[in-house]
């Protein structure tokens, strides 16, 4: 059996490295796979800044109706044009949003437990291919709990997920979830990072945290942050730097725009980040007179 973590050899990212297996497309990790996937990919990731801004308000699977997205009806048509990609539940996309939209769709296809629950970790496949066909979407999200208990039925889900999105090209992007029990360090975000990517996944979902560099290196598919709980607009916007200038190839943010007295505007000064290269400071400007304007 392999060794455990880091106790006989140092580690060495080789930060200073590109990742090396780019071939000619633009995300990370991708180069090899077919037409209908690097066709999905591209509906996520603009081939220009190679990034992506994508909206999560899938919270309601499992947390019902939170401040903010108390009315989807409302808010999706303000918000549509200021991200690139919604992630979903077929249930909101449904019932809420118009299919007439030119945006990348994430689909949340586990699901499984609910805030009355003390373990969120066991979920099922909620989704079967064929509506996730049905609804065109460009990938599908699950949640994956690695170290807690529901950890085997969560990577169980997740490689059905992978397995049916290969069989119609369709991309999986794997969440990594922190539970309660949980610490947000980067020897963890490693280990599940990696261990989605081994396993197929085409896009990580994480957390921000120290060594953020390391973990991006270490995992060879592209990374978009989360969001996490509201923090101010100020702070947020600096994760959101921070996490780009630590190679995150996005943010998946929920409640930081959601929540936010101004969404369109925070959506945009997190976009000026992603695609245009602006830092924390100049996101805050924007955004500030964005707002007073
Ligand atoms: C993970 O459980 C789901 O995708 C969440 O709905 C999403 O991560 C929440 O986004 P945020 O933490 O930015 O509100």
């Amino acid at each position: 059996m392999a060794d455990l973590d880091g106790i006989k050899v140092e580690k060495n990212y080789h930060l200073d490295e590109e990742f090396a297996a780019t071939g000619n497309f633009h995300v990370k990790g991708a180069a090899n796979l077919d037409w209908g996937m690097k066709k999905r990919l591209t509906n996520i990731f603009n081939p220009k800044s190679g990034n992506t801004v994508m909206f999560a308000f899938d919270h309601g699977y499992f947390m019902g109706s939170v401040s903010g997205l108390e009315r989807l009806d409302l808010l999706i048509p303000r918000l549509i044009d200021h991200v690139d990609v919604l992630m979903a539940t077929r249930g909101a996309l449904r019932s809420s949003v118009k299919p007439g939209f030119r945006k990348g769709v994430a689909l949340r296809v586990s699901s499984g437990s609910s805030m009355l629950n003390d373990d969120l970790s066991h979920e099922v496949i909620a989704v079967d291919i064929e509506d996730a066909i049905r609804m065109d979407v460009d990938c599908l999200a699950v949640q994956v709990f690695i170290g807690a208990k529901g950890q085997l039925e969560s990577i169980d889900n997740l490689s059905r997920v992978i397995n049916a999105g290969m069989r119609y090209s369709i991309p999986t992007l794997g969440v990594v979830a922190v539970g309660k029990e949980m610490e947000r360090t980067d020897q963890y975000f490693k280990l599940a990072t990696r261990i989605l990517a081994e396993l197929g996944v085409s896009i990580v979902k994480t957390y921000y945290c120290d060594k953020f560099e390391e973990v991006v290196a270490a995992c060879p598919v592209p990374i978009v942050v989360a969001g996490g709980k509201k923090l101010p607009e100020k702070e947020a916007l600096e994760m959101a730097y921070q996490s780009i200038q630590g190679g995150a190839r996005g943010l998946d943010m929920g409640r930081n725009i959601f929540q936010s007295y101004h969404p369109a505007e925070m959506a945009d000064a997190i976009g000026k980040i992603v695609h245009e290269k602006f830092t924390a400071k100049e996101a805050w400007e924007y955004y500030s007179g964005a707002v007073h304007s």
